[in-house]
């Protein structure tokens, strides 16, 4: 049977064979470049947000949320590139409950193959009196002016009282009705501030699903803040209680505490398909690349312990777990490592790899570059990585390209760099920058090389930025590996990260500290 609360081209469903029934759909709508980037510290820029959403696309996302077209003219035009770019995941714009909103994310969307609008506005008490200072039929009837107005734009407009989990019941279920009449195709319930339980947050979908009198026309969403530690179970409970769409975030990423992790979402549904009515069309082996690309872009490490996506996630410690997992994987797995992208680290290309095998492998990863130029800088790249670094992998190649795309548009670049430590000596570093072609040097001490590097820097552009994150990953494994550096600078409110890979991480630190000074420069200039 399928599900009377599907809507026109959303409509299918998956067949379990299993169970002889029919499976229904469980959509996925990814905030990451909307409630992920109010993470304080988490902004991206365009072209960060577009290789995210590339990579929700090969995932198979359903719905990206790509911004707050009406927050910033930067927003506006990330999500009117990420409309342009992506064609296979319908691309989905916020909009306050105002006319001038709703224009902006209309008109940011107008390139999309498939576009959303999401309209809010709150109905809780304590938001309607002392943020909106307004009366609850105000409230009422401008949120549906608001579906009504965003319906010239689309038909596939979602609508969310905000801060829904503290709202009074009959009156959310006066606005529900309302919106839905208005024209609204999702109506998303959102614990906004992390504050309700499991059980009572699907009993709140339960009852609302039973009180609105047509809520049959629409399809239910939840949006859950995991200010207790909750979002995800939350989030569970409403899809049990008939909600059959999850606001999520890759890693969890969102205001304060985060939003409901994507991926713990995907994969207890997946896991626990006796226990669900529905499913998922995620491809999940693109899971852990994703997570990856998220914490590198945004700076924001991924704890070790972290489900599905940390690194120890599948490493088993105790003896007595080694034995059982070496006898049957199942005795300590529920899942499988590889499922969810896990070793997708492949060897990819090595010292010997022409162009036409670089070209290939970036199209099966779904890197596009947007020149042939682009292609023979990063090729060129490509080889002197190679004539450091035995064997290639994917990670690399996202790292590459990922270098090549910041430095092309860099007002600052690294031209050289010569860095010394050596036991029972002061650290000391030599850079050569070229601020729009022209090139400047300085020379520091420091407590240790990376700092030596980063003084000599300051000693030539005097940014004065305050440095508020500095963290190093490997990309792969190896002592070869490629390090990549996150930088976080700060400077007059304004917030900055900046990335570098290399196999030298001195190198890597000072193409990171240089992206996240041409991050913030762009940034003040606006
Ligand atoms: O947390 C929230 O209430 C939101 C809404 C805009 C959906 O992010
Ligand atoms: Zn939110």
């Amino acid at each position: 049977m399928l599900c009377k609360f599907c809507i026109s081209t959303q409509i299918f469903s998956i067949y379990d064979g299993d169970r002889e029934r029919m499976k229904e759909h469980l959509i996925v709508f990814d905030t990451t470049l909307r409630d992920g980037e109010q993470s304080p510290g988490a902004s991206m820029t365009q072209e960060e947000k577009i290789r995210i959403a590339r990579h929700l696309e090969r995932m198979k996302v359903d719905i990206i949320e790509a911004g707050f077209p009406a927050a910033s003219n930067g927003d506006f035009e990330a999500v009117k590139a990420v409309a342009k770019n992506i064609k296979e995941s319908t691309i989905c714009g916020l909009a306050r409950a105002t006319k001038n909103d709703i224009d902006r994310a209309g008109e940011a969307l107008r390139g999309a193959n498939s576009a959303r609008i999401h309209t809010f506005i709150a109905t809780s008490p304590v938001h309607m009196e002392k943020k909106l200072r307004m009366s609850p039929d105000q409230v009422f009837e401008q949120a549906v002016k608001a579906v009504k107005w965003a319906r010239q734009y689309t038909d596939n407009v979602e609508f969310s009282p905000e801060d829904a989990g503290r709202s009074n019941l009959d009156f959310l279920c006066r606005v529900l009705e309302g919106v839905i009449e208005a024209g609204a195709k999702t109506l998303n319930i959102p614990d906004t501030v992390g504050f309700t339980m499991p059980e009572q947050f699907g009993q709140l979908i339960h009852t609302i699903r039973k009180q609105v009198p047509n809520s049959d026309k629409a399809i239910f969403s939840v949006h859950c803040h995991n200010d207790l530690g909750l979002a995800v179970a939350n989030s569970l409970a409403a899809v049990i209680n008939g909600a059959r769409q999850v606001e999520c975030t890759i890693n969890g990423l969102g205001e304060r505490a985060g939003n409901a992790s994507l991926e713990e979402i995907v994969m207890a549904v997946r896991t626990r398909q006796d226990l669900f009515l529905c499913d998922t069309t995620i491809d999940a082996t693109h899971i852990v690349p994703t997570s990856k690309l998220v914490s590198s872009i945004t700076g924001f490490p991924v704890q070790p312990n972290k489900a599905i996506v940390g690194a120890n996630a599948f490493a088993h410690e105790a003896g007595i777990h080694q034995d059982g997992v070496l006898k049957h994987r199942e005795t300590y797995e529920i899942m499988r490592a590889e499922d969810v992208g896990w070793g997708a680290n492949k060897l990819s290309l090595g010292k010997h790899s022409g162009r036409n095998a670089l070209r290939s492998r970036l199209t099966e990863l779904g890197i596009e570059l947007e020149s042939e130029k682009i292609f023979n800088t990063t090729f060129i790249r490509f080889k002197e990585l190679a004539d450091k670094k035995h064997d290639i992998f994917d990670e690399d190649l996202h790292a590459l390209v990922s270098n090549e795309a910041t430095n092309l548009q860099e007002h600052y670049k690294l031209v050289s760099l010569t860095a010394h430590s050596e036991t029972g000596k002061t650290p000391y570093a030599k850079v050569v920058i070229s601020e729009m072609g022209k090139e400047l040097q300085a020379e520091s001490n420091g407590s240790g090389p990376v700092d030596a590097t980063f003084r000599a820097i300051e000693k030539i552009l005097s940014s004065d930025a305050e440095l508020q994150l500095y963290s190093v990953n490997n990309i792969t494994s190896g002592t070869d590996s490629q390090g990549e550096v996150t930088v976080r600078l700060q400077k007059s409110g304004r917030i900055a990260n900046g990335n570098g890979s290399d196999t030298d991480i001195v190198t890597a630190s000072a193409k990171a500290y240089l992206s996240a000074l041409n991050n913030l420069h762009s940034k003040l200039q606006k």
